[in-house]
């Protein structure tokens, strides 16, 4: 079928199956391009499909030649319809990591559930052992609490006060206010029950009652701060309330994992366009600033070029510069004190008449299509595809 974007609002209906695996290819072939680093040799990325943990899953086997397990929650392709473009991804992924003769599996289901962990502690019985590199890349809007059964949902929302910025619709460039009531009821611990650590803290229990972590195993989460504007929404919100669960959790489990020599870290990354950040308010306005700041000054990273420094300066490069709460920064080029400067007065004059000019509005929009495999360069759109593409590991 011939398979063009759909979208509405922040999300597209559609994804495109030789566009996912082109995106692929070229993470692929930009981790290779700079050389191979010493890093983990089996890792298993929980969230591997899509964003940071799609670019974690690559680095880890085409930088380190690491036989990977992935999981993550995607819509297999059914005639006519085509899949999610994390199963396409993923697809792409394991037909390249075989061919270059990585051990690559992958499972698709809810990462949060009893039964897909044990699935996963069986697979690494049956076929690696151990594993020496744990990456929690989850990002998702709801989770049924695996022992009672409670399905919380997360919500974006400032603590407080009413929150009024401005912020953009991204398809049309136009901007205007918004405003966005303060938490209520039970929304901060429903959003940390989502977003929070426990779950990272089950799968790590899960994997280490089974003797199945390596010794001096790590595991890293991805957390995110962001700039003052963003702040009362973000990091001072709900989901900020969830991420620093998430970042004390790290604590937590490096507690636990002491018979082993382990440690867990998270990792503050950089905005970016992923389905994740999409829905959240304010960013994407933020996103388009900052892009445009950012490559001009030749300093503007995706998702891959994040997770490549991630491990070759970072967490196997020998110098994890922790900051002073015990946290890896690679979104240091994204908080330095002149790119910041440069986006707050960007801010202050941003319109829907300037926007085009003084933002990367294409650049942001450039990027969402590609997320689902449309826009990328080189593939031929008008071209019959067939929508029905398997994960060889998934049967
Ligand atoms: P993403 O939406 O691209 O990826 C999420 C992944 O989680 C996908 O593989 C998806 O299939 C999987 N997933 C979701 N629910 C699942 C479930 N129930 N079971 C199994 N898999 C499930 O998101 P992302 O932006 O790469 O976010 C990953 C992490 O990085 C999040 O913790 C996010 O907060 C963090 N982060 C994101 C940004 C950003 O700007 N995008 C910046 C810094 C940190
Ligand atoms: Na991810």
């Amino acid at each position: 079928m011939i398979i063009e974007p759909r979208t509405r609002g922040f999300i597209c209906l559609t994804s495109h199956p030789t566009g996912c695996e082109q995106n692929v290819i070229n993470q692929i072939e930009y981790v290779k391009s700079k050389g191979k680093i010493d890093g983990a040799k089996k890792v298993l990325v929980i969230g591997a499909s899509t964003g940071f943990g799609l670019a974690s899953r690559i680095s880890s086997a085409f930088g380190s030649d690491a036989a990977t397990i992935g999981v993550f929650f995607d819509k297999p392709a059914t005639e006519g319809r085509p899949g999610s473009p994390g199963f396409y991804n993923t697809a792409a992924f394991e037909k390249q990591a075989t061919a270059a003769g990585l051990y690559a599996k992958s499972i698709n289901g809810d990462a949060f559930s009893n039964e897909i962990k044990e699935q996963v502690v069986n697979l690494i019985k049956e076929d690696l052992g151990q594993i020496d590199l744990v990456i929690y890349s989850l990002a998702s809007p709801v989770r049924t609490h695996p022992t009672t059964g409670t399905r919380y949902k997360s919500v974006l929302k400032p603590i407080g006060d009413v929150f009024s910025n401005k912020t953009v619709d991204f398809h049309t460039g136009k901007v205007s206010e918004i405003s966005i009531n303060p938490a209520e009821g039970e929304d901060v611990e429903n959003t940390i029950n989502v977003m929070g650590g426990e779950d990272w803290k089950m799968w790590m229990d899960a994997l280490q009652s089974e003797n199945l972590l390596a010794e001096g195993a790590t595991t890293v989460a991805y957390s995110y701060i962001g700039p003052e504007v963003t702040k009362p929404v973000y990091r001072n919100g709900t989901i900020g309330a969830a991420k620093d669960h998430l970042e004390a959790t790290a604590f937590t489990i490096t507690d636990d994992l002491k018979s082993i020599g382990g440690k867990a870290y998270v990792s503050v990354n950089k905005a970016l366009v992923t389905q994740a950040s999409s829905a959240i308010p304010v960013i994407p306005l933020y996103i388009s600033l900052l892009y445009k700041v950012m490559k001009a000054k030749g300093i503007h990273e995706g998702c891959i070029e994040q997770i490549q420094r991630l491990y070759s300066e970072r967490l196997f490069g020998g110098d994890l510069a922790l900051d002073e709460k015990g946290r890896i920064r690679v979104d240091d080029w994204e908080m330095r004190e002149d790119v910041q400067a440069e986006v707050n007065k960007l801010w202050e004059t941003a319109t829907t008449e300037n926007l085009s000019e003084i933002g990367d509005l294409e650049g942001y929009s450039n990027d969402f299509y590609n997320l689902f495999g449309f826009k990328v360069a080189g593939v031929d759109y008008e071209a019959d595809v067939n929508e029905v593409v398997n994960v060889p590991s998934i049967q």
